[in-house]
């Protein structure tokens, strides 16, 4: 198979979800409509459990499953699917957006329950920020519910985003019959089960007399109702629509009973993107120009200490990868070969040969690697990662063994490449400031820096509200700004200029009266 083939049949892409609404679950059900895996069960969820608070154990375990499931490949029906694993933890929202920047398309999984939820609307943010396509998966339609139509209107109200349901459910709870699938034209009846087989009859036509007998009356007669009110509401969909991140197919069902998964699975690989577009700050790259480029979206360490190898995961943009041979390294100037770079099919990692646009790699790395590097054939060129978000939680952390300054500055450089967290460095005071976006991070720096550095941090309390990154044109106002505001200056890890705003009033007032700068809230502006 030549190049555009392999492109063609590649779908990578993500689930994503606030914790609980069952990623894990339609994971899973799709890993075995793939026969990737062949019992329930065999996808860990990589939760870490809320209620522990400090259990490194758990963190430990969390760690190990998540490089194991990093990535699943599985072949379905003639594509090869990538599903890239993100954090169940929101403590980790960074890892799920940095995972964001290499897919090509996502599904949110939404609890019927519980509608729109916090962590839902962040990553849709992401997602409209980059114009990636999503589906929507509405689960747990075992249960009872939100009315389906109140929730479509809070999808798009919430998300932010147009909504096309493509299958229908009747009613939900004790009492869910089914969908009907709208993009297939047929009726899926619900049997509450793990298996695979749910109950399929072409029904083309919902006049179709069957239904009656199937559904009963006067749930056939509802269903033809909505299904009407769906078709007059709701534009077809417009698959370009979709594509360019505008409109969201949705689709109902129970990702435990298995139910509306193989839908979801066989709309999906018929209207996902292929591997499209990368955005280098040079130039747009097309997946199918001959030679390879590719970036690193995430790095793992090896928590096993006989082995500190890390993994950098790169995301395949252009061309062929082949093990062996000669890539430059753009930010180093300096060429690397990979004798053994890993695929990931289903929960088995291997050795592979090549490897083509939309595949994930994982290459073992010394400490070469930072999120965001690009990878080439000798072109200087660099991959737009996505931008850091401004932190919400900041702390200063200091030196708490004076012996060991060397390793506390190596694993702290090492752990922001890897993105943990963000580093400033605060202008006035010279003081080391780490920012992060849950509370859960400073433990693990804390605890990693211990036993992969052999290094002791100490963290102190800093009244933070927001760090944003400035600019202006106007070289003397930002001057000007910057020895009025000495105090609340730093450094991001670039060398940026960074505001450290103390409070929303302090931040607004800055905004209001120095209307020469400009106040940024991602790294990428
Ligand atoms: P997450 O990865 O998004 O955090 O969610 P996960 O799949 O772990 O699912 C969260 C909980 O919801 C799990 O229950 C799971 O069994 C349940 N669940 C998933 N899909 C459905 C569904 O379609 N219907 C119903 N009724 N429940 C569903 P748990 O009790 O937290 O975990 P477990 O003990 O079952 O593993």
């Amino acid at each position: 198979m030549g190049l555009q083939e392999e492109i063609k049949r590649r779908r990578t892409f993500a689930i994503v979800s606030h914790p609980d609404a069952g990623k894990t679950t339609l994971t899973e059900k799709l890993l075995l409509f793939g026969g990737a895996i062949h019992v329930a069960g065999a996808v860990k969820s990589n939760k870490i459990k809320k209620t522990a608070t400090s259990d490194w154990m758990e963190i430990e375990k969390q760690r190990g499953i998540s490089v194991a499931t990093s990535v699943m490949g599985f072949e379905y029906n003639g594509r090869k699917i990538n599903i890239l694993d993100t954090p169940g933890h929101q403590d980790f929202a960074e890892d799920t957006f940095r995972t964001l920047t290499a897919v090509d398309s996502v599904i949110i999984v939404i609890d019927v329950a519980k509608g729109v939820e916090a962590q839902t609307r962040k990553l849709m943010e992401v997602c409209r920020m980059r114009k990636t396509p999503v589906i929507v998966f509405v689960n747990k339609l075992d249960r009872i519910g939100k009315d389906a139509f109140e929730l479509l209107d809070e999808i798009e109200e919430e998300l932010q985003i147009k909504v096309r349901p493509l299958s229908w459910p009747i009613n939900m709870g004790p009492s869910f019959k089914g969908v009907y699938n709208l993009y297939g034209r047929d009726l899926r009846l619900f049997a509450p089960s793990k298996q695979i087989v749910t109950e399929m009859h072409e029904i083309s036509d919902l006049s179709d007399e069957r239904l009656n007998k199937m559904l009963g009356d006067a749930d056939a007669e509802k269903l033809r109702e909505e299904a009407e009110l769906v078709e007059g509401v709701y534009p077809e969909l417009d698959l370009d629509e979709y594509r360019a991140g505008n409109v969201a197919p949705v689709f109902f069902g129970s990702a435990l009973n298995n139910f509306g998964v193989k839908e979801l699975l066989d709309c999906f690989i018929d209207i996902a993107p292929m591997p499209g577009i990368s955005k280098a700050d040079e130039r747009e790259v097309q997946p199918d120009e001959e030679k390879f480029t590719g970036f690193i979206f995430k790095i793992h360490a090896n928590m096993d200490p006989n082995h500190r190898n890390r993994i950098a995961f790169v995301k395949v943009c252009s061309g062929m990868f082949q093990r062996n041979t000669n890539y430059t390294h753009v930010r180093l100037g300096k060429n690397l070969k990979f004798s053994s770079p890993t695929a990931f099919m289903a929960q088995k990692k291997s050795i592979v040969e090549e490897a083509w646009p939309g595949d994930i790699v994982g290459l073992p790395d010394s400490g070469n690697f930072k999120i965001g590097d690009t990878l080439t054939e000798g072109e200087d060129l660099h991959y737009k990662g996505l931008p850091s978000f401004s932190p919400e939680m900041f702390k200063y952390i200091e030196n708490a063994d004076p012996m060991k300054s060397k390793q506390l500055a190596k694993g702290i450089d090492q752990l922001m490449d890897e993105g943990v967290a963000q580093l400033f460095i605060n202008q006035f005071n010279n003081r080391k400031i780490i920012g992060t976006v849950g509370q859960l991070q400073f433990e693990v720096i804390q605890y990693r820096l211990l036993h992969e550095y052999n290094a002791q941090c100490r963290y102190d309390a800093i009244n933070l509200f927001k760090a944003c990154w400035i600019r202006s044109k106007n070289k003397a106002a930002l001057e000007d700004f910057k020895k009025r505001k000495a105090q609340y200056m730093a450094k991001d890890k670039h060398g940026r200029d960074v505001f450290l705003a103390d409070s929303q009033y302090m931040l607004q007032m800055a905004q209001d009266n120095f209307k020469d700068i400009e106040f940024f809230f991602t790294s990428e502006f």
